[in-house]
Formats: C-alpha cells, structure tokens, sequence
C-alpha cells in the first residue's frame, strides 16, 4: 500500500511548478531544436520501469526541465504547416478543469451540459439547423465514421435491413468523394464493413473540386450495374488546397437520388463565417451529416472533433449501446434526484466510446472568450493571409501560385528559368526542406496537379502578417540560393 504514491491532492500546486515553463514554451523564443536534441532528452526520459516510484515531484521535474522544452511547436507563428495548431488559453485551462472536475461527460452534472452548449454554440455559429444531432469525438477520423455510420444505417433501412443489428447483406456499395477527399474517409468505409475499395473517386474539375457529371454518371454507371449508393460526401476545405466542392449541386444530386449527404468540413467547415466564402457553403446546413473539427481552426486541444447528423433516432439506431445492467442512469425516470439518476445527454449512445472526456468544455470556453465575432475575425484574417501569399507570388516571376486560395492555403512553389517540373519538383523539395531547418517559417508540402507546392495553411490564432510575408521572403531567397 505505502508504495502507491499518487497524490490526489496538489493540482494547482504541480502547475504552478510548471507554469513558467508553460509559458515560456508558448513564447516559441529561438529555433526549434527538440529534433536535434533528441539524444539528450531521450536518454534523460528513456529509464527502466521503476519498482519504485519517485513522486510527484520527480514527475514535475521532468515535464519542466526535459519534456515540455522539447514539445511540439505546432503554436509557433511561423508554422502554418497543418490543419491542426496547439490550443489558446483557455482552451488549456478548460479542459484541465474538465481532466480535474469533468473526468466522463455522462451524467447529471456541468461538463455534461457544457457538451450540449458547446456543441449548440457550434451549430449556430456554423448556420446548422438545431434539429441537428451533434456529438463530440476525437477528430475528423472519426467523426467521418461517424456519419458515414449513420450514412450506412441510412441506406440499409431503405431496403429493410437494420445493418447495425443484423450486419451488412450480401451485394454492392459504394460511397461517391471526389479524388481529393481526405484518406480518413476510405479508412471510414473500411471500417464500416464496406471496403476501402467501396469509395469510388471522383474526378476533379481545375479547381480540384469534385466533377458533378463525372459523379452523376458513376451513379447511373453503378444503378444499372445494380450497386447500391451508400453516400455522397462532399469535402468543404480540402486537406490539400482547401478546395470546396459544390456542395449545393450534390446536395441536389442526392436528393433526386434518395441518397445521404455528407459533408466532411473537418477543416474547413469554419469558412462559412467569412462573407466572401460563405455562399460556396450553400447547402452544408441541409446536409444529413457534417464533420466539423474544433481542434483544426478553433484551436481546442487536439482529441476534439464533432459531426452533426440529421437524424437523432437513425444515429442511435446506428451507435446505441443498448441498455446494460450496470450502465446506472440508463432506465432513470422521472427527475434526477442525484448525478447516479441520469445519463445528462447520452452522447454515449450517438459516436464510438462510452468513456470520453469532456471536450464541450474546451469549444465551450474558446467561443466564450472570443465570440462568434472574435472567430469570425480569426477566419478573415487567415483568408487575408493566403490571398496575401497568392499576390506576393504573382508579383514575383520567381514566384508562381499553384492553387489560388479559397480558405485559408496558398500552395505556391519557386520557380527558375528553363527548369521543367520534374527539376522544379526537385529544387522546391529541397527547398522546403532547408525553409523548415534554417528559418521559423514551417509550411508543408504537397503536389497540386502534378507538381510540388509549398502548402502554408493558416489556422494559427498566433500566426501575423509579419510571418506570412517572412515566408515567403525566406521562399525567395533560398529559392535564389539552390538555383
Ligand atoms: C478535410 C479533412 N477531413 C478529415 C481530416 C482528419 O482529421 P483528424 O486529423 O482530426 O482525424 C482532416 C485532417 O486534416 C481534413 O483536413
């Protein structure tokens, strides 16, 4: 007994030990070395497993001195390098005080309610019908399964088959995405029972959005070949250039069709709240599913993802847990009288865990602190800063855009005279590589038609002008340098 040492008493205590450093990481002073130190923090963290624990303290020690020094920078300014970027204050506070006060959002009781207000808040900020059923998770992975889940029940209880009861009948499906849709979403239908080899990609149009006729002629293609239609997802943001399919025109192809319509806005869900992107969502809100991500552009801790469905019953029908003897608060009748009497919001019964923390808190908390406004402006700027990258290369004839921006990504690339695109694909490579070792500024990469991009995407509530045109000062000139 005396050697579980656990102390279950001095949380304030233990982060006060850690807030400076805290602090002084997210300062993001200096270049980012933890990649180069890794022989020193490695052999300080890479110990036996001891018989005996060392306490708190030592616990403490190590995460100030060795671990959070050596974390992930993904917050820093200049790193504009994915969709997802490390969380503002109160985000952090939030969802410690959730870790603390809030350890399963079941029951009757704040962090259940702070479920349901988070994910209200969302839906109106989004422009989602409240008749929406919303529910928490852990990201776009699986918020995708999630509503391609209720997409499957859709579609087998129109032939009369309860598929999440009685399994999937013998024969065809197939789920429709255009050829940029994120990988998550064939390893959804994989999951699913369906196959990986069920997605039937799409062709895209210059603008790498889906192809609407080469869509309606793979569904009759598929009707007449007697393969039946288990969605159509529409990606609003695509992970690769930010591209929005016409989600108004699918919207109208599935409905001729009796077919469900989702809509993967993981991370770009957030631009409808900018008036010069806005229309181009027409139609997410009569979507029967939409993914949206709060760790991407809201910036909650990562771990936080939400889908919306349209039907509440058919997402029970497809994720319930069916009651259990031992589930307390699942037969509850009548007024709770204590926490044990009632579930709060069953979100168990709409996604993939029973146990799960408590993530409303942290959407709850960033959309208190700064509003619909406060996000609506973090949006716009972000939307300034890849038009700004677009208009800088324009500028430049060393410079060429890729994809002109429709959210927040600019993919652009270097590019020297007499060079053909195998030699450009070669000579941004390197260069990317030397603009993420040499300089703050950390954009990824990717191929836009054939061709290597410098991709920044900004989500980065930290990220300035000052950085965006320091990118692509930085691009220039090694881009001088290497050619
Ligand atoms: C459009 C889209 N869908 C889904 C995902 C997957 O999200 P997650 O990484 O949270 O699982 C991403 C991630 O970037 C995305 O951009």
């Amino acid at each position: 007994m005396a050697s579980d040492r656990a102390d279950t008493q001095h949380v304030g205590e233990a982060v006060t030990a850690l807030a400076r450093e805290l602090d002084r990481f997210n300062r993001f002073e200096g270049q980012d070395r933890a990649a180069l130190r890794r022989n020193e923090w490695r052999a300080a963290l890479d110990h036996p497993l001891p018989a005996r624990g060392q306490g708190l303290e030592a616990v403490t020690a190590l995460l100030r001195d060795v671990v959070v020094p050596n974390g992930l920078r993904n917050g820093a300014p200049g790193f504009a390098g994915w969709v997802t970027t490390s969380p503002t204050t109160s985000a952090v506070v939030a969802s410690l005080a959730a870790t603390v006060a809030g350890s399963q959002r079941w029951w009757v009781q704040s962090f259940n309610f702070l479920e349901t207000v988070g994910l209200r808040w969302l839906q109106e900020l989004l422009g989602l019908p409240d008749d929406l059923q919303g529910t928490f998770c852990s990201g776009g992975s699986t918020a995708n399964i999630i509503a391609l889940g209720a997409a499957r029940q859709h579609a087998f209880e129109r032939a009369g088959v309860d598929v999440a009861r009685d399994g999937i009948p013998a024969g065809q499906w197939r789920v429709y995405a255009s050829t940029e849709v994120h990988h998550v979403v064939t390893r959804a239908a994989a999951i699913l029972g369906l196959g990986r080899r069920s997605v039937r990609g799409i062709a895209t149009d210059d603008a790498l959005r889906i192809d609407v006729d080469a869509l309606r002629r793979a569904l009759d293609e598929d009707a007449a070949r007697g393969i039946q239609p288990i969605a159509v997802v529409a990606t609003a943001g695509t992970v690769n250039t930010g591209a929005i399919d016409p989600i108004a025109e699918l919207l109208e192809i599935a409905r001729q069709r009796n077919i469900w319509l989702h809509v993967d806005g993981a991370y770009g869900a957030f631009g409808v709240l900018d008036d010069r992107v806005a229309p181009l969502f027409k139609g997410m809100e009569e979507a029967d599913s939409v993914a949206v991500d709060p760790h991407k552009w809201l910036a909650a801790p990562v771990g936080t993802g939400a889908v919306f469905v349209r039907d509440r019953a058919r997402l029970g029908r497809a994720f319930t847990l069916e009651p259990a003897e031992y589930l307390e608060g699942a037969a509850a009748e009548g007024e709770p009288r204590s926490p044990f009497d009632g579930f709060g919001d069953p979100y168990h019964d709409f996604n993939l865990d029973q146990s799960a923390p408590s993530r409303g808190a942290a959407v709850w908390a960033v959309l208190l602190e700064i509003g619909a406004e406060g996000m609506r402006d973090r949006v716009t700027r972000h939307l300034d800063f890849a038009r700004r990258v677009a208009e800088r290369a324009r500028a430049d004839d060393r410079l060429e855009v890729l994809s002109e921006p429709v959210l927040s990504i600019c993919c652009f690339r270097y590019r020297a005279p007499g060079r053909d695109d195998a030699a450009l694909n070669d000579l941004n490579a390197r260069l990317a590589q030397r603009l993420r070792a040499e300089t703050p500024y950390v954009p990824s990469t990717t191929m836009v038609h054939g061709r290597f991009a410098i991709r920044p995407c900004f989500v980065n509530p930290r990220t300035t002008l000052a950085e965006v045109d320091g990118m692509v000062d930085a691009v220039r000139r090694i881009g001088d340098a290497l050619s």
